[in-house]
Order: C-alpha cells, then sequence, then structure tokens
C-alpha cells in the first residue's frame, strides 16, 4: 500500500476546516487505510487527513502502539467528541506536522466520541488516557487546530520558525 508524505506546519491545508463526509465511497475507505500505513510508518498513534492534504472529516489512530500491547487500529468518519469530563489533565504532546517539538497541553482526561467505521455503523465509544488525548489532538485538525495553538505565543513562534527551516531543508512547499 502506497505511503503518503505528511505535511509539515505552516501550511494553510493544515489551518483549514475538514468537510463532513457524506458518502462512504470506496475511495475515502482506501483514503482510510493509506493514512493507517502512513501512520505506522512514521511512525505515529494518530493522523488526521487534512495531514496529507484531504480536507476531509477522517482521523485514524493506534494508540496502543506505544504500549506494546496488540495494535488497534481506529478508523473513524466524521468524528465528534459527544461528551467530555470536567477533569482535565495536563500531558506532553507532539505531532507528526511538527517533528521532533513538544509541549504541554491541557485536555479533558475523558472523553465520549461518535463516529461512523468503514462499514458504514454508528459508533459511540467512550475514552481515557492516552486515547482520549489523542482522539481530541486529532479533532483539533479536522478544525485546523495545531497543539502548539495550546502554548504561549512566544513559543509557537520560535517552533514555527524552526519549522520553516526545516521544511528548506526538506524543500516541502
Ligand atoms: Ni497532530
Amino acid at each position: 500500500m502506497p505511503i503518503k508524505s505528511i505535511l509539515i506546519h505552516p501550511d494553510k491545508r493544515l489551518r483549514t476546516k475538514a468537510v463532513e463526509i457524506i458518502d462512504l465511497s470506496d475511495e475515502y475507505i482506501k483514503l482510510a487505510d493509506t493514512m493507517l500505513e502512513t501512520m505506522y510508518a512514521a511512525p505515529g498513534i494518530g493522523l488526521a487527513a487534512p495531514q496529507i492534504g484531504s480536507l476531509l472529516r477522517l482521523i485514524v489512530l493506534d494508540c496502543n502502539k506505544v504500549e506494546e500491547s496488540e495494535f488497534r487500529p481506529l478508523q473513524m468518519f466524521n468524528p465528534k467528541i459527544m461528551e467530555f469530563s470536567e477533569e482535565r489533565d495536563i500531558q506532553e504532546e507532539g505531532c507528526l506536522s511538527i517533528p521532533d517539538q513538544f509541549g504541554e497541553v491541557e485536555r479533558p482526561s475523558v472523553v465520549s466520541v461518535g463516529w461512523v467505521d468503514k462499514t458504514g455503523i454508528e459508533k459511540k465509544e467512550t475514552f481515557e488516557g492516552i486515547w482520549a488525548r489523542c482522539i481530541q489532538h486529532e479533532i483539533d485538525h479536522l478544525e485546523g487546530k495545531l497543539f502548539i495553538d495550546y502554548l504561549t505565543p512566544l513559543r509557537r513562534q520560535l517552533i514555527t520558525r524552526k519549522m520553516k527551516k526545516l521544511k528548506k531543508g526538506i524543500n516541502q512547499k
């Protein structure tokens, strides 16, 4: 299966609100599979469609990877947070579109998420820990939001400058 290249911040497509998927065509299912391959290869634990330049509400993730247990690949079409806990926690985050940069982000600890799976069935599940965090991070991508938006302006500018330099080096437009 082909692997896509991942867009690096700053890029307009990473700042654009993604559109709802109305018709779950083979093309989108294929895209979701390609995204999983791309994510595993990176390696990463989550990827949103805008990160490979497709402005669609589609995310993939597998947070089991980091705990070296069994694989649990998830492909979520039109994911939506239905409920979140009042309890919040702070953890360090990174992003495949902002390589080698990390920052502490505060988010709700537990979230209930609704989505459509690749067979067209509506799902709802409650996630906690790293899963809850990863899903919120990926859904942010669908709104054109990045984890650095939670950091101080100074830190964000510093990271953005580093990324511009990196992009020049690898020639990504
Ligand atoms: Ni990300």
